[in-house]
Order: structure tokens, then C-alpha cells, then sequence
């Protein structure tokens, strides 16, 4: 566009942003200056809070979607961001973000192009715009035209474990879904697990006890991207406090679905050792990782617990409240067939790394502390907790693994951290 730069040429978040967003080369992009000849603006968006610092696009072109995407789920965010966001979000009502001088993003398709072919929020909307999908539509696009999908898009520094993510709403403000974006080999993993995680979810919907989760409205292939589109969280979900106690009937119904408790059975000759072995034996650095699974067979072997599904990320961060019940969101490591207790044990160690920036090797003292505590209402007892807090060590040094060998790079937090800490435990 003219007497501007293309944004994608940027080396920071923005540019990592908008490469994702707006991939084609078809499009045309700027912060400032007028599309080229022979195209038509198809979206503007705010950057907020300049294009230096980009931390949010802010979608333009409704006033109650612009306000819609600074004032909902403010309550899971942090006290500052939100009162900011109220602030812009009763003023973006009265269309003034319009006009305010943050810079605009304008996105231009050549004109006669099919938009739906080159953006994703136009492809979203062929999906998800009005009438909801599921409903009965009369035949031809022509004859059925979908209001448009305005997308709100948080911009993180570059990371290649992070997704791109977009909160989407019509353009009366109503939240329509909300789209992450798996745009490399360790992110469109997760994307996809996540995705059939949640179908298999839906099965699970009204069991006495279980979370909610966000049901999965649509997943697609974009541009060879992975996206998997979930229904809004609830307007006025809550936070759950960083230091909130772990939720055990919560856990115990993720781990059991409805059904009575499977009877415990040893580590040996469980699918789970077996799946640890497998994965070993492929992950990247493996050379440690197949003696250490061995070591864990030799050490819990004949300790036999209880297996179940687990979430995988379980941690008050991925947690709220809403209506007197516990949702629950991200459930893209969440699997079948694993020792009862991972969660509660996965809690404590991302409460420590995340939250106190301790090391694995205090992490861990976490993990055994949280077990003690509260490990006789998952009916862990000293030596089960013992199987529980190694098999989970191993099983999150795997995932480290194999997000590492599908292009995300090591997490230097826990490589080779939590190996070291591992063989320490595992020794003799
Ligand atoms: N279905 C949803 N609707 C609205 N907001 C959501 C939804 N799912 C997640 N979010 C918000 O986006 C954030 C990031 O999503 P999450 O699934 O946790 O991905 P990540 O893997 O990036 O942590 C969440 O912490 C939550 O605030
Ligand atoms: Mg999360």
C-alpha cells in the first residue's frame, strides 16, 4: 500500500501476527496509506497500544464488536489490563475508537477476488456467520448472506510454541467463537489434538462433576494451517485465583467420566509404560529418555494404580467459574490412560515454574507436597504417590520432547532440567 511498510516484514510479534493472519501474498497490507488500485478493504484494526509495543489488533467497522472485544472476558484478565479495557470498551460503544489515533491495520483483497479464499476471518465467517452454524440454510450463498465475523487478535512476541488466536463476534458485540491458529509443526499438533479432544469431550457433556468445556464448533486446514474454532466461553466467566485449591472432584470426574473408579493395576505391562516406551524411543534426545522410562518400570513396576483421562494442563490458568460450576479450556495435552493424579500433580509443578519461576528441582518439592496433601482423596498412598510424581516427571519430559522435535525448540525451563531430575530419582 502506498507511503507505508507491510507489517509482515516486522521482526517482532506483529509481524509474526500478521505473516499468520494474513499469509497470502495476494493481500495487502499496511499501518498506514490507502490500498493499492484494484483493491477493497476487507478489514481495518487498531493496534493497540502503538505499533512499536503491538499487544492487541482491535477489530474496526462496528462499534459493538469493537466494544464487544475490549469488554469481554475482562474478568480473566489482570486488574490493570482490564481497567483499560473497560475504559476503551465503553468508549469504542460510542464509536470513537474509530477516530482516536491509534494506528490502523488495513487489509485489502484485489477486488473481484474471493475473499474467503484469502482471509481466514472471511472464511470464518462463510462458517460461522449468521445463520449459527447446524441450522437449516437455504440453498446458494447468494440467497443466504452471512454477517460478518470480527476478529480480536492478542500479539505475543514471537514464540514457536505459541498460537495466534482470535475472539470472534458478529457485529452486534454477540461473542461467536474462538479460533486458535496452529501455524507450525509443534502448534498445529496441538491445535489438532486439542480439536479431537473436544469432540470426544462432547460425549462426556452433563457427567455429574465434570468441568465444562468449550465445545468445538469447527476445525479446518487454512493456508496449511491448522484451526480449530470452539464455542465463546461464558460472558462472565470468573478467574480462578492462582492459589486456589485444587479442585479434586473435579479431577477425579476428568480422570473418570461418569464411570465408578477402574480398579488400580500395576505400571508393568500397563499401556501407559508402554506408550512411554514408544515415545521414548523417538524423541529427540532420546538416548536418556529410553533408560529412564526402563528405570521407572524397575522402580514402581508392581505399584498399581488407579489409570484414567487427564486434562494435561491442568492449572488455574486454564480454569474459571462460572454459574456456580468449573470450566475448563485448553485441552490440547489431555489424553487417555494415564495414572489418577497428573493433574493434581501437573497443578503444583506449573503453579511453581510458572507463577514462582522456581527451578524443576523445587518444582518437584511442590509436586510431592501437593500429593501428601491432598493425595488421599485420589487414593494415592506413599508409594503410589511415588509412581505418580516420576511417571508424571517422565511423561512431561516426553511432551517437552516432542514439541521440541516438532520444531518448538527445547523449553531451556525444563530441559534438561527435568531429565537431570529424573535419573537423580530414578538412580540405583
Ligand atoms: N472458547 C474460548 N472463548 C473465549 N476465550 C477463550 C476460549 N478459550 C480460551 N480463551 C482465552 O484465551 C486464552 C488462551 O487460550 P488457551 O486455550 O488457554 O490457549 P494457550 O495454549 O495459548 O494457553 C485463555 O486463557 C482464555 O483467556
Ligand atoms: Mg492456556
Amino acid at each position: 500500500m502506498t507511503g507505508s511498510v507491510d507489517p509482515r516484514a516486522r521482526g517482532d510479534g506483529l509481524g509474526w501476527v500478521t505473516r499468520a493472519l494474513f499469509g497470502d501474498p495476494r493481500v495487502a497490507l499496511a499501518v498506514r496509506g490507502h490500498p493499492p488500485a484494484g483493491h477493497t478493504v476487507m478489514a481495518r484494526y487498531a493496534v493497540l497500544p502503538s505499533v512499536a509495543r503491538a499487544r492487541f489488533l482491535l477489530p474496526l467497522g462496528s462499534p459493538r464488536a469493537t466494544a464487544a472485544a475490549l469488554l469481554a472476558y475482562n474478568a480473566l484478565r489482570p486488574a490493570k489490563v482490564r481497567a483499560v479495557r473497560a475504559a476503551l470498551g465503553a468508549a469504542a460503544r460510542t464509536g470513537v475508537v474509530d477516530r482516536v489515533p491509534f494506528p490502523v491495520l488495513t487489509v485489502a483483497v484485489p477486488t473481484g477476488l474471493d475473499a474467503a479464499e484469502l482471509l481466514l476471518a472471511d472464511r470464518l465467517t462463510a462458517l460461522l456467520g449468521d445463520p449459527p452454524l447446524g441450522t437449516a440454510r437455504p440453498a446458494g450463498p447468494a440467497r443466504c448472506p452471512r454477517s460478518a465475523i470480527y476478529a480480536a487478535c492478542g500479539v505475543r512476541p514471537p514464540d514457536p510454541n505459541h498460537k495466534p488466536t482470535l475472539q470472534l463476534f458478529d457485529g452486534t458485540g454477540r461473542p461467536r467463537g474462538y479460533a486458535k491458529i496452529g501455524w507450525n509443526g509443534a502448534t498445529r499438533l496441538l491445535v489438532t489434538a486439542e480439536a479431537a479432544a473436544l469432540r470426544e469431550l462432547s460425549g462426556v457433556a452433563g457427567v455429574a462433576g465434570h468441568p465444562g468445556a468449550p465445545r468445538l464448533l469447527t476445525e479446518l486446514t487454512w493456508a496449511g494451517q491448522a484451526v480449530a474454532v470452539t464455542e465463546p466461553l461464558p460472558a462472565r466467566v470468573r478467574a480462578v485465583p492462582a492459589g486456589a485449591p485444587p479442585d479434586l472432584a473435579a479431577l477425579l470426574a476428568v480422570a473418570r467420566r461418569g464411570r465408578p473408579p477402574a480398579a488400580p493395576r500395576p505400571l508393568a505391562g500397563s499401556p501407559f509404560l508402554a506408550r512411554l516406551a514408544v515415545q521414548a524411543q523417538g524423541a529427540a534426545g532420546g538416548s536418556r529418555a529410553v533408560p529412564a522410562v526402563a528405570a521407572l518400570a524397575r522402580r514402581h513396576g508392581d505399584v498399581a494404580v488407579e489409570f484414567g483421562h487427564w486434562h494435561g494442563d491442568w492449572v488455574p490458568w486454564n480454569l474459571g467459574r462460572h454459574g456456580g460450576g468449573l470450566v475448563a479450556w485448553d485441552w490440547e495435552h489431555s489424553g487417555a490412560d494415564v495414572p489418577v493424579g497428573f493433574d493434581l500433580a501437573h497443578d503444583a509443578f506449573q503453579r511453581a515454574v510458572v507463577l514462582r519461576a522456581a527451578p524443576v528441582a523445587a518444582a518437584v518439592v511442590e509436586v510431592e507436597a501437593a500429593l501428601a496433601r491432598h493425595g488421599d482423596g485420589l487414593g494415592l498412598d506413599a508409594r503410589r504417590r511415588g509412581l505418580v510424581t516420576d511417571a508424571y516427571l517422565v511423561e512431561m519430559w516426553l511432551r517437552t520432547a516432542r514439541l521440541a522435535g516438532a520444531g518448538a525448540g527445547w523449553n531451556r525451563k525444563l530441559h534438561p532440567a527435568l531429565l537431570d531430575v529424573v535419573e537423580e530419582r530414578l538412580r540405583g
